[in-house]
C-alpha cells in the first residue's frame, strides 16, 4: 500500500462495539479484568502502561516509518528523555549533532550530566568528525538530521555504519521530516524520534512525541523506562495526533512545494544576505538530502542584510506570517532561534554551530504561497 492509504488506515479500525469510523478517546484510568486468571487477556491494565487510543496511534507510527514498534509521550523532549535513559548508563557517552533542538542540548548538558553520563557534540554533517569522538564507552549517537534551526544534513547510512561499529545505538530525530520523506530505519538507524507536536499534529492543536524501533527488543527497553517513568502520550493527544496524521502527504507536499517557492524568492531578494533550504542547489548538502530523503520539507532560514535589527523589525511585523515558537503547522510560523527555540544554548556555542543573532526561521503552513511571498516582499521593502 502506498503511504497516503496507509496514513489513514494503519492502526485503526471501525470501533467494533458502535461501528464509529474513528478511534474512540479511550478515556479511562483503569481497565475491568474478566477474572484475575484472564488478567490482561484485552490488553490493558492501566492507562501508565497502556491505552487503546494511544495504542492505535503508536501502531499507525510503526507502520509509517517501517518498524516494530513505537512508544508515544507526553511532549517530544519526552521521548528524547526517555531514549537517553533507556540505552545510557552513568559512565556511558553519547554522541550529538552540535546543532540539535535547543531543548536536547540542554537535556545532556544540565540534565544528563549530572547522573554522570557523558556527552560529545559533533558536526553530524561530516562523519569524520562523528568518528573522531567515539570513545570506548559510546552507546547513543543522536543526529537530527535536518537540524533545527540551521538546516544542517546528516548522512544516516553513514553514521549508522560508525554506531553499529561502535556497538551502540543511532537515534535519528526525524522530526523536520517525518516518514513520509525520511526513513532511518531504512538506512541502518536504530530508533527514529518524533516530536509529533510538529507534522503529525499539524494544526498547533497539542504537544507529543514518538519514538519507533528497529526491533522489539529495543522497543521493549524504551517501553519499560517509559512505564517506570510515567511518560505517556495522553488519549486526547493521541487522537489529535491519529486525525492530524491522516492528512500528513497532503500537507507536507503542499507546505514543501511553497518552502521551495519562498526559498528561490528569498534568495534573488537584494535585501537577503543568505537563505538555508536543502531544496537549494546552494545548500552544502542538497545532494545528500536528495539521495537519503524524497522531499526537502518546509523548514528554512534566511538572513536580512542589516543584522539583527532588520531581522527583529522584519519578523515583528510580517502580516500573515505568525511570529510565535512551533513549526509545521497550517499556520506559517516566523521564529527567532537565538530569544526563542535555542535560547538555552549558550552564546559561544551558537555562534561555533552557525545559529547567528541575526538568524530567521520560517516554518511554512499552508496558506496561498503568493500570500506568503507578498508578505515578506513587504516586510523586506521596511527593513
Ligand atoms: C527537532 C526537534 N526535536 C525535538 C523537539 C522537542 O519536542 P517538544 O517540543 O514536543 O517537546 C523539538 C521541538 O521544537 C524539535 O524541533
Amino acid at each position: 500500500m502506498g503511504f497516503r492509504t496507509k496514513q489513514i488506515h494503519a492502526g485503526v479500525t471501525p470501533d467494533p462495539t458502535t461501528g464509529a469510523i474513528l478511534t474512540p478517546i479511550y478515556q479511562s484510568t483503569t481497565f475491568v479484568q474478566e477474572s484475575v486468571d484472564s488478567y490482561l487477556a484485552k490488553g490493558f491494565s492501566y492507562s501508565r502502561s497502556g491505552n487503546p487510543t494511544v495504542r492505535a496511534l503508536e501502531k499507525k507510527l510503526t507502520v509509517l516509518e517501517g518498524g516494530a514498534d513505537t512508544t508515544c509521550y507526553g511532549t517530544g523532549m519526552s521521548a528524547v528523555s526517555c531514549t537517553m535513559l533507556a540505552f545510557l548508563n552513568a559512565g556511558e557517552h553519547a554522541v550529538i549533532s552540535d546543532v540539535a533542538y535547543g531543548g536536547t542540548y540542554r537535556l545532556c548538558t544540565k540534565v544528563l550530566t549530572r547522573f554522570g553520563v557523558e556527552f560529545s557534540f559533533a558536526d553530524t554533517s561530516n562523519p569524520a568528525d562523528v568518528k573522531k569522538h567515539v570513545r570506548k564507552n559510546t552507546k547513543l549517537f543522536l543526529t537530527e538530521t535536518p537540524a533545527n534551526p540551521t538546516m544542517k544534513c546528516s548522512d544516516i547510512a553513514a553514521i549508522s555504519a560508525l554506531a553499529k561499529d561502535a556497538g551502540a545505538v543511532h537515534v535519528v530525530d526525524n522530526t523536520f521530516l517525518t516518514p513520509y520523506y525520511q526513513r532511518p530505519l531504512e538506512l541502518g538507524a536504530d530508533l527514529s524520534l518524533h516530536s509529533t507536536t510538529k507534522y503529525f499534529d499539524g494544526h498547533n492543536a497539542t504537544v507529543g512525541g514518538a519514538v519507533v524501533a528497529r526491533t522489539a527488543e529495543l522497543d521493549e527497553k524504551l517501553r519499560f523506562i517509559q512505564n517506570s517513568t510515567g511518560s505517556i502520550m495522553s488519549p486526547m493527544v493521541a487522537w489529535l495526533t491519529l486525525q492530524g496524521t491522516k492528512t500528513l502527504a497532503v500537507r507536507m507536499d503542499q507546505q514543501s512545494a511553497s518552502a521551495l517557492a519562498i526559498a528561490r524568492f528569498l534568495e534573488q531578494h537584494p535585501k537577503v544576505l543568505q537563505v538555508a533550504y536543502p531544496g537549494l542547489e546552494s545548500f552544502p548538502q542538497h545532494e545528500l538530502s536528495k539521495r537519503q530523503a524524497s522531499g526537502f520539507g518546509a523548514m528554512m532560514w534566511f538572513e536580512v542584510k542589516g543584522g539583527v535589527k532588520a531581522g527583529k523589525k522584519l519578523m515583528d511585523s510580517i502580516g500573515v506570517w505568525t511570529l510565535a515558537e512551533n513549526l509545521g503547522s497550517v499556520e506559517s510560523l516566523i521564529t527567532h532561534p537565538v530569544t526563542m527555540t535555542h535560547s538555552a544554548v549558550e552564546p559561544a556555542e551558537r555562534k561555533r554551530v552557525g545559529i547567528t543573532d541575526g538568524l530567521v526561521r520560517l516554518s511554512v503552513g499552508l496558506e496561498d504561497t503568493d500570500d506568503l511571498i507578498g508578505a515578506l516582499d513587504q516586510a523586506l521593502a521596511a527593513v
